[in-house]
């Protein structure tokens, strides 16, 4: 009976679980090499393609002096002879200590925690959760804002199948946030998500255009990429994929406070100016993975990073 302790929903996170993982991220930060998973293995299985979170997975457990397992793309693996998720957690969980696993499949990353006997860590399942991303946005928040409490945080662009816009405005539900969203008709926040937050008593405001007066309202301006591949219709993604760009000049009276944060890839919607204002922080923000990372395969192992 699988009794693994898991990180599969941003949603099962206490306050004080986040801003313990926080402090583990700032400790493996000035600390990011260490031995403490010497002898351990990490399984990565991506069905999904990925650059940030499996590389950044896979050098957190190397620097921790684990060695990484798995694959990036199930082409190369037994699932295109036919074997089950199921079959392949069983396999995997004989021969790792951890399991990273993004699916294309929501709910895929709860299922494989049921079944494994092995920790699972979900590293994003559809347009479901992002719940690592999760933790390194609110790590980067954390970091540049000196707080997560009573931030005014807006959430650009994809707000329908951003599976990281969701994941964030459960996690950060514990901190009193006050949120704009932006974004077209067709990729309007669910309203599954609006409901949470009435529920919360968390106010938000939603508009169709990205404009100056909304970024002067932020501290924290989160722009998302437009995902060709959640569409069924390209006609419709076509209609949508370049209504937002952030230029430079739309920063004039943005907060000094005020950073902008982006999961990557970016595809057009930050125009490459706004790379040396003082407010990106998007690279900074996928450096701040590694530790997050770190933090994390320690967490389900019951590792400290406390110095
Ligand atoms: N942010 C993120 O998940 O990036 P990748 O898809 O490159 O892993």
């Amino acid at each position: 009976m699988p009794n693994a302790k898991n990180f599969v929903a941003i949603g099962k996170l206490s306050k004080e679980e986040i801003l313990s993982l926080i402090t583990a991220a700032a400790a493996a930060e000035r600390q990011p090499n260490r031995q403490i998973l010497a002898g351990h293995i990490v399984a990565t299985l991506f069905y999904e393609p990925s650059t940030r979170t499996r590389l950044s997975f896979e050098t957190a457990a190397n620097r921790l002096g684990a060695k990484v397992i798995g694959f990036s793309d199930p082409k190369v693996s037994s699932t295109t002879k036919g074997e089950t998720l199921n079959d392949t957690i069983q396999m995997v969980s004989n021969y790792a200590d951890v399991i990273v696993m993004r699916h294309y499949l929501e709910g895929a990353a709860l299922y494989a925690a049921e079944i494994s006997p092995t920790p699972v860590i979900n590293a994003g399942d559809g347009a479901h959760e992002h719940p690592t991303q999760t933790m390194l946005d609110l790590y980067s928040i954390h970091k540049t804002q000196g707080t997560l409490d009573d931030l005014d945080i807006c959430l650009v662009g994809d707000l329908k199948y951003g599976r990281t816009v969701h994941s964030l405005i459960q996690a950060m539900r514990h901190f009193r946030p006050r949120f704009h969203f932006v974004a077209p008709q067709e990729l309007a926040m669910p309203d599954e998500y609006k409901q949470q937050l009435d529920r919360w008593g968390i106010p938000y405001q939603e508009h169709h255009d990205l404009s100056p007066e909304v970024i002067g309202q932020c501290d924290i301006l989160y722009m998302t990429r437009v995902q060709r591949e959640r569409f069924q219709d390209l006609g419709e993604y076509e209609k949508v994929k370049d209504l937002y760009v952030l230029r430079a000049a739309m920063l004039q009276d943005a907060r000094e406070n005020m950073k902008i944060l982006h999961p990557l890839p970016r595809v057009g919607e930050i125009a490459y100016d706004v790379d040396a204002t003082p407010h990106a922080y998007y690279f900074k923000q996928a450096e701040n993975g590694l530790y997050m990372r770190e933090a994390i395969i320690c967490s389900v192992l019951g590792k400290s990073l406390e110095e």
